[in-house]
């Protein structure tokens, strides 16, 4: 993805993958700082290692409690930054969900909630309710961003003009409760996780009526190129990208 970036830009840049031990996160980056890197994506699991190894925040990625993007800046310190909730803001504008004033339902209330939540609020929804399978979690994210707490059953009968499933439960093919009427009655469903057919979450909302679906390949590919803009300064065109990725699948 990022190379085709580059390529449209007209740019060379080098982007390899690097699978880091479990234990190894700062070691790896040592050694590929000493080597001379600029710029670096960090994602699961190292989203929170990313996050204390970096010598600044950005304000987002300090909202977010992670950090996906690394940043070498001009006095050689690293910079970390957070492009997972731009870009999934990007990515529902683009299916023509921009969240300003629209009523949202977020599943979940892990990391990847975490994640989205500051840049959601930031455009002005009108409201957010957060409801996890764990009701503490969902409460004390509540309580940090100043939004509602539901419970899944409790939500029988209320309506959302976007639901975000920002659980992981459709890594492993479950759904998570929440009441089939709440789907149906939903304008968006949105899931983070993408697959090559969509997910059991979006394959789900579209068996129960829900009018729209979108999996996450969007907001991988719009972080992305916020992610580039932050290294290169030049924004590539992500659409195209996307419309490439979505023809090979
Ligand atoms: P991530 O960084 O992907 O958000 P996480 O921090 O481990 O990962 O959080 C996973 C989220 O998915 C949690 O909200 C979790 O619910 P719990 O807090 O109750 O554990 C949620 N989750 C995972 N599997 C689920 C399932 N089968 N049904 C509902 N929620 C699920």
């Amino acid at each position: 993805m990022h190379e085709r970036f580059a390529q449209l830009a007209g740019e060379h840049i080098s982007y390899d993958r690097t699978l880091a031990p479990l234990d190894g996160f700062s070691e790896i980056l040592a050694k590929l700082a000493g080597e001379g890197l600029k710029g670096a994506n960090v994602t699961v699991p190292f989203k929170e290692d990313a996050f204390h190894w970096v010598h600044e925040l950005s304000h987002r990625a300090h909202q977010a409690g992670a950090v996906n993007t690394l940043i070498k800046t001009a006095d050689g310190h690293w910079l970390g930054d957070n492009t997972d909730g731009v870009g999934l803001v990007a990515d529902l504008c683009r299916l023509g969900f921009d969240p300003r004033d629209k009523t949202l339902l977020v599943l979940g209330a892990g990391g990847a909630t975490r994640g989205i939540l500051g840049p959601i609020l930031d455009r002005g929804p009108k409201s957010i309710t957060v409801a996890n399978r764990t009701p503490a979690k969902a409460l004390s994210l509540a309580d940090v961003f100043g939004i509602e707490a539901a419970e899944f059953e409790q939500l029988h009968g209320r309506r959302f003009d976007i639901v975000i499933n920002a659980t992981s439960a459709s890594l492993s093919g479950q759904l998570p409760a929440l009441p089939s009427d709440v789907i149906a009655s939903t304008g968006l469903a949105y899931d983070l996780a993408y697959g090559p057919r969509g997910t059991t979450f979006t394959r789900w909302a579209a068996s129960q009526g829900c009018p729209k679906t979108a999996d996450g390949l969007g907001m991988l590919v719009a972080q992305g190129a916020e992610s580039y803009y932050l290294w290169r300064g030049v924004r590539p065109d992500w659409q195209k990208v996307l419309g490439e990725m979505e023809a090979q699948r």
